[in-house]
């Protein structure tokens, strides 16, 4: 370093010497250049006046220079090309600093817009959902009403024989009627669900004995369309920790699917069996299966596949969200797969409830 700045020095003085004699643009970028070498060397621009002072000294010794105002007006002119490029570097950290402190603005606006942003989009969201509960709520008991009435006229209690066409229109409306109201249901169960207002009333309870409530509550609807419902294979003692009126819930939703999705004389099969501390519920059938662009959605709100066979019972879409909702609640998963021969398998595992998996599986029906 000191010998490089001698060598600037005597350069310096060199420099300033033709300059002070001659003048001429050529030096004074000899200038800037000395400059940029005095700032790479980290001097200030107070070092780089001493430098000057100095060379000034030793150049006046070596040559004769015009006198007075013109030497000052050259030593000046000199000076100011060798600071530049300290000013320049000045300048241009002022510059990136204020660059700079401007992008942080920015960003921390931004941040804060994308919080308000969120948070006002958070509200709506609330809102939706109190609108939809409030509404389905306000609709459920004049629906409930009016499917009663229904049901009576059907069943002539307003007096008097009802003609073809009235009973038609009679059945028509009590089939829409009952639709709405399981709208209804399953949109308030949905937002009870995901609000986590949904107390469930846990308690231990065998397989086996779930399984035949869930066949008892699901036969009718599958006589009715002629779909058999058999169960198979459960492990009937083992147990698990459950909500029932949920559990019922998950199987009324895998079922009734399964039964829709059935041709009459078709059968649906419901099985279960332990594994990896886990009881695994099956509900099978034969029907066309699910259709590959729609199964990553399948689980959603509302989503449901082209129209198929529905035996008139058309859905709202929501059933498997709800299931889902349920089995993740009591802490196990659902999925589906496709079955060998043809047709769907809808599963669901919960943790097995203490005890070990009562082994072999004993056949399914009442002990
Ligand atoms: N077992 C099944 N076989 C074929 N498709 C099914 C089956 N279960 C459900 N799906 C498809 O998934 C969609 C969503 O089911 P779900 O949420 O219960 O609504 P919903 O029964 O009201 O239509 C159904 O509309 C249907 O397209
Ligand atoms: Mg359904």
């Amino acid at each position: 370093v000191k010998e490089r700045l001698t060598a600037l020095s005597s350069r310096y003085t060199l420099a300033l010497r033709d300059y002070l004699v001659d003048g001429g643009e050529a030096t004074l970028l000899e200038a800037y250049e000395l400059g940029r070498t005095a700032l790479g060397l980290k001097l200030g621009i107070l070092e780089v006046a001493a430098l000057h002072q100095e060379a000034l000294v030793s150049a006046l010794k070596l040559a004769a220079p015009p006198e007075g105002e013109k030497l000052a007006k050259r030593a000046a002119e000199f000076f100011v090309e060798a600071v530049a490029p300290h000013e320049m570097s000045r300048r241009g950290e002022l510059e990136a600093k204020s660059v700079l402190s401007e992008i942080v603005r920015k960003l921390e606006e931004k941040v804060r817009t994308t919080q308000e942003e969120l948070d006002e989009r958070a509200r709506i969201e609330r809102l939706k959902d109190e609108f939809v509960s409030v509404v389905s709520h306000e609709f459920r008991t004049p629906l409930t009403s009016i499917q009663g009435s229904l049901g009576l006229l059907r069943c002539g209690v307003g007096g008097g024989e009802l003609s073809p066409k009235a009973r038609r229109l009679l059945d028509l409306a009590q089939r829409n009627v009952d639709r709405l109201v399981r709208l209804v249901n399953d949109i308030l169960d949905l937002q009870r669900l995901a609000s986590d207002g949904f107390v469930f009333d846990l308690a231990p309870a065998t397989i086996g004995a779930l399984l035949d409530q869930a066949m008892d509550a699901n036969l009718a609807y599958a006589a009715q369309v002629g779909v058999a419902l058999a169960l198979g294979d459960v492990p009937r003692g083992a147990r698990v920790r459950v909500d029932p009126d949920r559990f019922l819930q998950v199987m009324a939703n895998l079922t009734s699917n399964a039964v829709k999705h059935s041709a009459p004389g078709e059968a649906v099969t419901i099985d279960a069996g332990c594994r990896d501390g886990f009881v695994r519920v099956n509900v099978s059938d034969r029907g066309p299966g699910i259709p590959a662009e729609f199964r990553h959605r399948i689980f959603q709100r509302f989503a449901q596949a082209e129209p198929s066979l529905d035996h008139g019972r058309r859905g709202s879409g929501l059933g498997l969200s709800i299931a889902k909702a349920i089995v993740e609640r009591l802490e196990g998963r659902i999925g589906f797969e496709d079955r060998e021969a043809g047709g769907t398998t809808f599963f669901f595992e919960l943790p097995q409830w203490e005890g070990e998996c009562p082994e072999p599986p004993s056949p399914g029906g009442r002990p």
